[in-house]
């Protein structure tokens, strides 16, 4: 006899279209459950701009340390049109990854059939890798400040701050993430040696040193620039990326395109060793709220990517065939607008396959 196994998930549905995608994600996740014989508990958490307008507190201390009790935190969209730009995106996005060490940003990048890329004669085959984006440090450490404020002296200064444990711990999860997925066996170190040469020479020998440890897993380098090229050109060339915080935002967005857009691109804000967040990478998309155009399979990706982290990975593996079979046999199109169903049909057409699908055995 097995016991079933059960999940409590914090769900910040958030603003603009967030609710109406993860709605579709739960939907899914609770078809999935009965399916594999697992079982999720959600609870609600009203952070986003309205609860900022309301009460003038994006996320407290108390707020983060009761996330912090979750198995999981299941995110829709941040960003409210009323609110000033970066309020939300540092009280809330930035602060859960911070507070909750969640240190790795993991970025699968794959076109599924059905799908137009951007790229001229790219195929499914052609595109399938993952990004690992270090997510604690870097640029994004906040480190720095202005002397001079409105003067004609003004200084700026933004450091980068990489620790040594930092890169390795991220380096350490890229080599584990690639020998799992047991695809390419390659990882790739996407970093700028030539001008960034403190930062990078850390990365660089941490890299090489880790490397000693995956005798199997092939290592590759491209300096960032290059790698936006080679991206576009030749994106059969990667099977698993690392790099920092800032060079992985930036290539993460172009790897979101070439693999059809903010409709499909999902990502998880990991702490392999506590609490991750997963979360559609589109935004709160304010236009075209509570109207059902947007697409809720990147939502349904996330919660895949959950399912992952969590150690279900046959639920995951029936989801991730349930999106494969709406985009290639029923989706006319994946942007907002283009699918031929509304946001509910298409989390609709996702749970009912996951239903009629065989049960596997676990
Ligand atoms: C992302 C986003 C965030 C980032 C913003 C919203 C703070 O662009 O998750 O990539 O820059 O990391
Ligand atoms: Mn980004």
């Amino acid at each position: 006899m097995t016991t079933e196994a059960s999940y409590n998930i914090a769900v910040i549905p958030g603003d603009g279209t967030g609710p109406e995608v993860t709605a579709e994600g739960i939907k899914v996740l609770n078809t999935v459950a009965t399916a594999c014989g697992c079982r999720f508990d959600f609870t609600y958490f009203p952070f986003g701009g309205d609860h900022y307008k309301a009460t003038g507190v994006v996320l407290s201390e108390a707020d983060l340390a009761e996330l912090g009790t979750y198995d999981a935190i299941y995110l829709g969209a941040i960003g409210h049109p009323d609110v000033q730009p970066g309020i939300l995106e540092k009280g809330i996005l930035l602060n859960m990854r911070f507070h909750l060490d969640q240190y790795v940003n993991l970025r699968p990048v794959k076109l599924y059939e059905g799908v137009d890329t951007p790229l001229k004669d790219k195929t499914p085959e052609d595109i399938d890798f993952v990004v690992v984006r270090e997510n604690t440090e870097g640029l994004y450490a906040g480190a720095g400040g202005i002397l001079k404020l409105g003067t004609p002296d003004e200084v700026a200064v933004q450091e980068s701050i990489n620790t040594r444990k930092g890169v390795e711990r991220c380096i350490r999860y890229a080599f584990e993430y690639c020998r799992r997925r047991n695809k390419g066996r390659k990882l790739t170190l996407c970093g700028k040696t030539n001008v960034l040469t403190f930062a990078f020479d850390l990365w660089e020998r941490t890299f090489h040193e880790v490397a000693r440890e995956y005798p199997d897993i092939e290592t590759d380098y491209a300096h960032v620039d290059a790698i936006c090229m080679w991206m576009v050109k030749n994106p059969e060339w990667f099977d698993v990326i690392v790099t920092d915080n800032m060079f992985g935002d930036i290539i993460t967005d172009l790897a979101a395109m070439i693999q059809g857009g903010m409709g499909i691109a999902a990502g998880g804000n990991l702490n392999p060793e506590g609490v991750s967040m997963f979360e559609p990478i589109g935004g709160s998309a304010p236009k075209y709220t509570g109207k059902g155009v947007i697409n809720p399979l990147a939502a349904i990706s996330s919660a895949q990517l959950m399912l992952e982290t969590l150690g279900e990975s046959a639920a995951a593996g029936r989801v991730e065939n349930g999106i494969i079979t709406v985009l290639r046999d029923d989706l006319k199109g994946v942007g907002a607008g283009q699918m031929g169903f509304s946001t509910s049909e298409v989390g609709d057409l996702v749970a009912d396959y996951i239903s009629k699908s065989e049960t596997t055995e676990r």
